[in-house]
């Protein structure tokens, strides 16, 4: 989108907050009383912890309490079984160590920097037991969790036939979300109830943790989430500092904090799994596609099967006859992986949108062209229609805003004075789930509105989001509107992941606004003589806060006015929305997208810039249109982090996380990014939601990091298969 057209559209409703430190995040709450805990963690990745030995610690001034597997309070669930696969880990439950920087303890103290200094005077010592951390050392324990696809076809035959092939071997190393705000919890018991800040994208989740693992009602429980600083899928499950920050808050009958320091922070959450990838594609001589096999393997901890099926964009994005699909696991000693921006799909689609491109040279056909060939009108997998996929147009529009019709196909023939010049490009795809989800709108007698719902914003712009819904559907300005959200005393909605929030939430808003206005009119006729009786709801038009029958202006009533005559003087509507299973089971319902890139190479010294994007995005209705292009300008800085920066470095002799910090794990800053243009093409789709729209914070990633690759390739004439793509790799 171009900026003038931006400009007018509305901003962050919370920006101010935000820029001027009026937003409160969690390690910024605090209770009178309140005592800090700072984590022990280990130093070993895995055997038994011998003794642990608090004595020097507890004696430091301001130190209250060190708690460790020795003497913690219980929780109501009891560890697992050793041997029980997959167990939660509930931190210090246990002397087993698992990963290294384990969190093993906690010391209390009257401030943070006591704790802290304490903390490192507590002296462990362990039985150590060998570990294995590199993916590649346990690849011969490798298996496929749960079920193993049916192939479709045959595709090792069609694959052994066909005359244009591509095989080769993908790498993607951990990556770690690296949000800038820390993971933190602020606890307090008072009187047998739990009030819980914490970090978290899902406090329905996070309240239903502490509920079982304190075995209390989840009606005693509150957890507060305002504002998040970044999540990327961190905070989609409980981190070990939520159970201890409470337990120590029990236990010492005082409200306890608990903040990771940025070095710790590389185990207070999963990350995203060492990935290695096997692709074979085929076509024929007209460039249709004959065969894929896409095999992946990645690590899980030695505690979980936690699995990201890389594999499943290769069943759907292109028309083949022929695939096969194996989405395997391997334990490691490492702590258990979790969701990252575009979990899967964004590390599938790098090994398949560059098989696809290393395929296209081959064939002596247009990269785009090659995609166009394959083009799915309807699902491979099930022949079911797409509810709606503009893909053909996001690959129309992006191409033609890029220029790609002046591209020179072969590699090393563009040139910008000493620079190589490559032009590549992937497709991206993401599905557009919905979930149950519940707000409350309230119209105040003053017409103004506040809308509630349990959800959480994370970063997308969420309040701001819920806010445009509602503001259209009562016809209220956005400044006479109150959105709030993040907490559990609020409508209960799903978590805040896999780009479903605006589907989920937004419908919930949507409809919840509905009914309030007709509770609103219902109150205007008491009244006998409202102008409303007997006239049908359409018949009716709500803007600037009043209501009239269309074309009588003279019935036109405000929503103050109304209200003032009656007896509650607010309207409150509670409202779970559902979505409409039969009828999307008929559908495949997807957001797609095309990315176009140019990097420009600096081979004398191997560096990378990505000068220019282009990202066409289809994803329904787009209701937030400057939060729309952020995310999507978001998803191309993280692609470029991934494609050619971002790589969590484990010294496997040690099993240890060595860059846990911003100085050895890179990140783009604004200088390493270019020009992005978000081109956004509407779909008109009855079918996802009532809202019409899909997600998109995730989509806007999927395809760059393969564009990105193959666009090198283009310059360069190197085909780099192992992320990140550092300059060493390309000197
Ligand atoms: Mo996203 S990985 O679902 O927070």
């Amino acid at each position: 989108m171009m900026q003038d057209d931006l400009r007018r559209q509305p901003s962050r409703v919370d920006g101010r907050a935000k820029v001027t430190g009026k937003a409160t995040y969690i390690a910024e709450f605090r209770f009178p009383n309140m005592a800090y805990g700072y984590l022990v963690q280990s130093t070993i990745a895995k055997g038994k912890i011998r003794d642990i030995e608090t004595a020097e610690a507890e004696k430091q001034p301001g130190v209250i309490k060190v708690l460790s597997h020795k003497n913690l309070p219980k929780l109501a669930v009891p560890t697992p079984a050793p041997d029980a696969i997959p167990r939660p880990f509930y931190a210090l439950t246990s002397d087993e160590i698992r990963f290294n920087a384990q969190p093993i303890a906690v010391v209390v103290a009257e401030t943070f920097e006591e704790a802290r200094y304490a903390a490192s005077l507590v002296k462990v010592t362990y039985d150590q037991a060998p570990h294995a951390t590199d993916l590649r050392s346990v690849l011969g324990s490798a298996f496929v969790p749960g079920r193993e696809q049916p192939d479709r076809g045959t595709p090792e035959n069609a694959f052994a036939a066909a005359e244009f092939k591509v095989e080769a071997e993908y790498y993607i190393p951990i990556e770690h979300h690296n949000a800038m705000e820390p993971h933190a919890t602020v606890a307090n018991w008072d009187d047998g109830k739990l009030t819980v800040y914490d970090k978290t994208q899902g406090i329905q989740g996070t309240t239903g943790y502490l509920a079982t693992a304190f075995g209390i009602d989840r009606a005693n429980i509150r957890v507060l989430s305002p504002f998040v600083g970044g999540a990327f899928g961190a905070a989609l499950r409980p981190g070990p500092n939520l159970i201890v920050a409470a337990m120590a808050s029990r236990e010492l009958k005082r409200p306890v904090k608990i903040v990771y320091s940025r070095r710790q922070l590389a185990t207070a959450h999963g990350y995203r799994p060492e990935s290695i990838q096997n692709i074979k594609v085929s076509a024929d001589k007209d460039g249709k596609l004959t065969s894929i096999i896409h095999q992946a393997v990645h690590n899980t901890s030695a505690y979980e099967n936690f699995s990201e099926g890389l594999v499943g964009v290769s069943r759907g994005l292109y028309a083949c006859p022929n695939v096969r699909t194996v989405a395997k696991i391997a334990r490691t000693d490492l702590q258990t992986p979790l969701w990252m921006r575009s979990p899967g799909v964004v590390s599938g689609i790098f090994a398949l949108e560059s098989a696809l491109d290393e395929l296209s040279y081959k064939l002596k056909l247009d990269p785009l062209e090659l995609r166009l060939r394959n083009y799915a009108d309807t699902d491979p997998e099930t022949g079911r229609p797409f509810s709606s996929k503009e893909l053909r147009e996001c690959y129309r529009q992006g191409a033609e805003r890029f220029g790609w019709s002046k591209r020179s196909p072969e590699p090393r023939s563009m040139r910008d004075g000493k620079y190589l010049v490559g032009w590549g490009l992937a497709t991206g795809t993401w599905p557009a789930s919905q979930a149950p989800a519940s707000a409350r709108v309230i119209l105040n007698a003053d017409g103004t509105a506040r809308v509630e719902s349990g959800t959480t914003d994370i970063g997308p712009g969420t309040y701001t989001t819920m806010t445009i819904i509602a503001s259209e559907v009562l016809g209220l300005p956005i400044e006479k509107i109150t959105f709030v959200l993040g907490d559990s005393d609020m409508p209960p909605t799903p978590g805040q992941g896999g780009s479903t929030t605006t589907s989920s939430v937004g419908t919930a808003v949507k409809e919840a606004s509905e009914l309030a206005l007709k509770a609103l009119i219902e109150a205007a006729n008491v009244k006998e003589d409202s102008p409303f009786r007997g006239v049908a709801f359409d018949q009716l038009v709500f803007e600037k806060g009043s209501v009239a029958v269309i074309g009588r202006p003279e019935t036109r009533r405000s929503f103050q006015d109304i209200l003032k005559g009656h007896s509650e003087g607010s309207i409150s509507v509670l409202h779970r929305s559902t979505p409409d299973a039969a009828e999307r089971g008929k559908y495949v319902i997807a957001s797609h997208g095309a990315q176009f890139v140019e990097v420009k190479v600096d081979e004398e010294i191997g560096q990378v810039r990505v000068t220019r994007v282009v990202q066409g995005t289809a994803a329904g209705r787009i209701i937030n249109p400057k939060g729309a292009h952020s995310q999507e300008m978001g998803g191309v800085v993280w692609g470029v982090g991934m494609a050619l920066m971002e790589h969590t470095e484990v010294d496997h002799k040690l099993g240890r996380i060595m860059n846990p910090n911003l100085a050895g794990y890179h990140v783009p800053v604004n200088a390493d990014i270019g020009v992005i243009e978000t081109i956004f093409v509407p779909e008109d789709d009855k079918i996802v939601n009532p809202l019409g729209a899909k997600g998109l914070g995730e989509l806007g990633l999927v395809g760059i990091p393969a564009a990105i690759a193959n666009a090198i390739y283009h310059a360069t004439g190197k085909r780099i298969r192992s992320l990140p793509i550092t300059p060493d790799k390309l000197v």
